[in-house]
């Protein structure tokens, strides 16, 4: 592109270049701006800072638009398996029939737990966060695994930790909530599919025949989808940073885990469910909450509302609705909580406050009521979502580290104290 970008400082003008993305999204390329200008650029929370150009996923917040390598994920969604998808993130093309069967093959084929890991779940407490337990175990892979320690990792070694994280995670998820309960542990059926396999180490017992319901596989299929990619969000750029650093990929996926913890991240969907609970043991009274959510003085927050990105709709919030309607009426269940819901939503979307500032329900609003449904506990909600998310952090890593792209380091503008002498604590005051 031609076109530059000019900018004065000091009486002195600065051309950079436009980047301009494959739907036509602008940048200016400020690369150079510190050699060539002194200057740094400040943007907290990196609001307006484009960290890297990407092939993965694309998103139109305006539009309330969501592709992965092209595809719309209302597509996506309705009609692809999770793996799939995954392969899609990891690859770039939709796998052909032979392709899909070996990558699952290969999944299926490292889906064990070394045996040696379940001692550690012994030493949690059994009211142990699943997610501190998951972020935990996915960096002790690192310890099992040491050949994924060595930077110039061979092809075929990389290849082997990606069939592992996305093999193993469901197992570990699972074996922590068998935990919690004080359950045994189920072991991986490799004759079912993926979801299926993880609802079946979920919910089945040894001591009898466990039936995968293909409702809820479905259902759950449908949310790993809408949670596999969301380009340069919290936890996916931490995964890129981590990894920027050459740290192995274990350890980076589990400091996404810990990015995707926070309430303000995937946290929310955990919150959400608690929220929903607070306002109806508290009577039910909506614009009391919402009032809450407005009020500067009151740390309260409408989880499940608003976005970095999306200022018109979240697209997956939209499938996630109306899935839900679907899956509580296929499942017989009248969840009241999904009517505060409702009417939350609608109470919040012509209230002036959420519109003026383009809050609208996210991803998260929904998708634990139908965790709920399925029988998920609360506190596995942000488990799943990493669950969804673990492709997306892999492709995430595979491209940064495919384009060979410089350790993450950001800068600063310092605002502390000037240069001044050491005192020794006999003559401070
Ligand atoms: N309830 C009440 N006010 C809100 C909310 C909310 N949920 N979200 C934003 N605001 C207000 C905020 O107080 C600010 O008001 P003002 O301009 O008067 O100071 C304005 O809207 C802009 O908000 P912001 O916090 O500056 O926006 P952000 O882009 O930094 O934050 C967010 C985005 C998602 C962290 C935020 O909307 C939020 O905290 N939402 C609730 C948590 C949540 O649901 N998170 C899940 C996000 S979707 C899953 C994922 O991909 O992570």
């Amino acid at each position: 592109m031609s076109e530059k970008a000019t900018i004065t400082l000091d009486g002195q003008t600065y051309e950079f270049p436009i980047v301009e993305g494959t739907e036509g999204e602008k940048a200016i390329d400020i690369s150079s701006l510190r050699a060539e200008t002194g200057y740094i650029t400040l943007d907290f929370g990196y609001k307006n800072t484009g960290a890297t150009t990407s092939s993965i996923t694309f998103l139109d917040g305006e539009a309330g638009i969501l592709h992965y390598r092209g595809y719309p994920i209302e597509q996506l969604a309705e009609q692809a398996s999770f793996l799939e998808v995954a392969y899609l993130l990891l690859n770039g093309e939709l796998p052909n029939a032979k392709q899909l069967q070996e990558f699952e093959g290969n999944i299926r084929y490292h889906s064990l737990v070394h045996e040696d890991m379940k001692r550690f779940f012994e030493f949690y407490p059994s009211n142990a966060h699943p997610m501190g337990i998951l972020a935990a175990m996915v960096n002790s892979f690192s310890t099992f695994y040491p050949k994924s320690q060595d930077p110039n990792r061979s092809i075929k070694d990389v290849e082997r930790t990606i069939f592992r994280l996305i093999a193993k995670m469901p197992t570990l998820a699972a074996i922590s909530y068998k935990n919690n309960l004080g359950h045994p542990y189920m072991y991986p059926n490799n004759r079912l599919g993926y979801v299926e396999n993880f609802i079946h180490m979920m919910f089945g017992l040894p001591t009898e025949d466990y039936e995968v319901d293909p409702v809820v596989a479905d259902a759950l299929n449908k949310l790993l989808i809408l949670h596999a990619d969301h380009e340069q969000n919290c936890s996916a750029s931490t995964v890129r940073i981590v990894g920027s650093s050459q740290a192995n990929l274990y350890s980076s996926i589990s400091a996404g885990i810990a990015a995707l913890w926070g309430p303000l991240h995937g946290g929310a969907n955990q919150e959400v469910i608690e929220m929903l609970e607070a306002i109806r043991n508290d009577g039910s009274d909506l614009e009391k909450w919402v009032n809450k959510a407005k009020d500067k003085n009151d740390p309260f927050r409408l989880f499940g509302f608003g976005h970095r990105v999306y200022k018109n709709f979240d697209p997956r919030a939209r499938i996630i609705k109306k899935s839900c309607d679907d899956i509580l009426k296929k499942m017989g269940i009248n969840d009241p909580v999904l009517d505060i819901a409702k009417q939350l939503e609608e109470i919040a979307l012509r209230d002036d406050y959420f519109i003026e500032r383009k809050l609208y329900p996210n991803v998260d609003f929904y998708s634990g009521i139908i965790y709920r449904a399925i029988g998920i506990p609360t506190r596995m909600f942000t488990v799943m979502f990493a669950l969804g998310r673990l492709p997306g952090w892999i492709a995430q890593w595979k491209e940064m580290v495919e384009n060979k792209e410089p350790i993450g380091r950001p800068r600063q503008i310092y605002t502390g104290a000037t240069k001044r002498d050491y005192v020794p604590v006999k003559d401070r005051k």
